[in-house]
């Protein structure tokens, strides 16, 4: 679970060195000044929230750090997506020894690992620069836990794009028969058919089946890629039987709201009008009036430093937890069903219901 809250406070940090993985991926690695190393201490599996000023605009995007925390390095890694304005200017512009500004560490794609754990099992599906969070998992639970095993499905285009193929071949050797590392392309073809193509429902079904024989024996499982590649491995495992707390998700991108989700916010926003809501961020509340969008804009319409990066409701930045009243919620992948239920919403995709909804950034 995401740790305690952060106001909007960017520290800038310095690149230390800029890593080329692949011919459209780079790995970022930061300078941490002694006085932030606590407060950029991570766990594995969360990730960076990286600010620029790009043109005259305010642009914002979460990286996975790919690094173990015990590595003591701070390194994230940007896959240049087309159009992508920040991917881009990384790749274009960014040089060692720049100031980027970055928030600290946070997210809820990770797991507590234990050097004292009984043998256990994990597995992660991985498609293109979703590898990066699975990395440090990966990293951690191999060098945390000395009875674990790790199994990797990994699907790319073709090897030339797949970004750590020679840190996750060095993992193979370092941790021989701890570590099981399965390659998927879909524009290469090799010697067993199983492995030609795209991590799509049918082959995940099959991986299931004949590499994993007993998915219900699994400690967890980890998905991060594309989205036809998380749905496709999150239905076959559900179809295996597979318990969902075991499946954890982390989502880069958020799907279309369904028309009918998108006319109930809509219909939210309208009677939330003229409503006002106290928010606590940094210790104080405040009181704030409902601007007619969300409570993340309201909050900083009212001059309040609420973070957030992606507003699309995938990278839970925005995360607070109502502490009175309700509201309506649209998308909220960022969010495990655990901080469902202990009441954390996405304030970038939340609106009131009703007069004197109280919202906690600082819980
Ligand atoms: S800003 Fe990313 S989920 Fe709200």
């Amino acid at each position: 679970m995401q740790s305690g809250r952060m106001s909007d406070h960017f520290h800038a940090l310095r690149v230390a060195d800029i890593i080329a993985e692949t011919e459209d991926a780079n790995s970022l690695r930061f300078d941490v000044p002694g006085d932030l190393a606590d407060l950029f201490r991570f766990r594995a599996g969360q990730h960076l929230t990286l600010k620029a000023d790009i043109g005259g605009e305010d642009v914002r995007r979460n990286y996975s750090l790919c690094v173990a925390p015990h590595e003591s390095e701070l390194k994230v890694t940007v896959k240049r997506i087309a159009g992508g304005v920040f991917s881009n200017w990384v790749g274009d512009h960014l040089k060692a020894g720049d100031m980027v500004e970055v928030l600290p560490p946070h997210g809820s794609f990770t797991y507590d690992f234990s050097p004292d754990a009984p043998p256990r099992h994990y597995v992660a599906f991985a498609g293109g620069s979703g590898i990066t969070p699975i990395m440090s998992l990966i990293r951690t639970a191999l060098s945390v836990e000395p009875k674990a095993r790790f199994t990797l499905f990994y699907g790319n285009r073709d090897s030339s794009s797949v970004i750590f193929l020679d840190g996750l071949s060095d993992l193979k050797d370092r941790y021989m028969g701890r570590f099981e590392l399965f390659h998927f392309l879909s524009d290469e073809a090799g010697d067993v058919e199983l492995f030609n193509g795209m991590l799509d429902r049918e082959t995940c079904d099959a991986v299931i089946e004949d590499l994993l024989r007993d998915p219900k024996a699994i400690e967890a499982f980890f998905i991060c890629g594309p989205g036809p590649m998380m749905d496709a491995a999150e239905a076959a495992l559900q179809a295996a039987g597979v318990d969902q707390q075991k499946i954890k998700i982390e989502r880069f991108t958020a799907g279309r709201p369904s028309a009918a989700k998108a006319a109930q916010l809509q219909q939210a926003k309208e009677q939330a009008s003229g409503t006002s809501m106290w928010v606590t961020l940094d210790g104080r509340a405040r009181k704030v009036e409902f601007n007619g969008d969300n409570i993340l804009d309201s909050a900083r319409d009212a001059g309040l430093p609420a973070p957030f990066a992606c507003k699309a409701g995938v990278c839970a930045t925005c995360r607070a937890r109502v502490t009175e009243g309700e509201v309506e919620m649209g998308a909220r992948y960022g969010l495990t069903d655990e901080e469902i239920a202990a009441g954390y919403v996405l304030t970038c995709q939340s609106v009131p219901k009703g007069d004197g909804v109280k919202v906690d950034y600082d819980s």
